[in-house]
């Protein structure tokens, strides 16, 4: 059986959506909040340059990968990062992300 992989997204305004993301299916962060319509502009294309898919774990940051030097690097740039910020491109979909709470920061 095919496994999923779910994501709570809190947006903007406070409310939150549940997003079920096929596993197996080879996309980053950022690229799934994208094709939820999440209105993030990636203008980098996902290369951890333009921070326009900042986003803070709520809950789950034992599940990521740790943060690169090149992703550190732009968060150190941004006035409004936070303790558990990231960039959604720099997080491959692993299975192991299930369970995983974000807020969309955007920039
Ligand atoms: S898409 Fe540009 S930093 Fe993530």
């Amino acid at each position: 059986m095919e496994e999923a992989i779910h994501i709570t997204v809190e947006n903007p305004d406070g409310t939150t959506r549940q997003l079920e993301i096929p596993d197996g299916i080879n996309l980053n962060l950022m690229e799934v909040l994208r094709a939820s319509d999440y209105d993030i502009l990636a203008t980098c294309g996902g290369m951890a340059l333009c921070a326009t898919c900042h986003i803070e774990i709520l809950e789950g940051s034992e599940k990521l990968n740790p943060r690169a030097d090149a992703e550190l690097d732009m968060l150190d740039t941004l006035p409004d990062a936070r303790e558990q910020s990231r960039l959604a491109c720099q997080i491959q979909l692993t299975p192991s992300l299930d369970g995983l709470k974000i807020r969309v920061l955007g920039n």
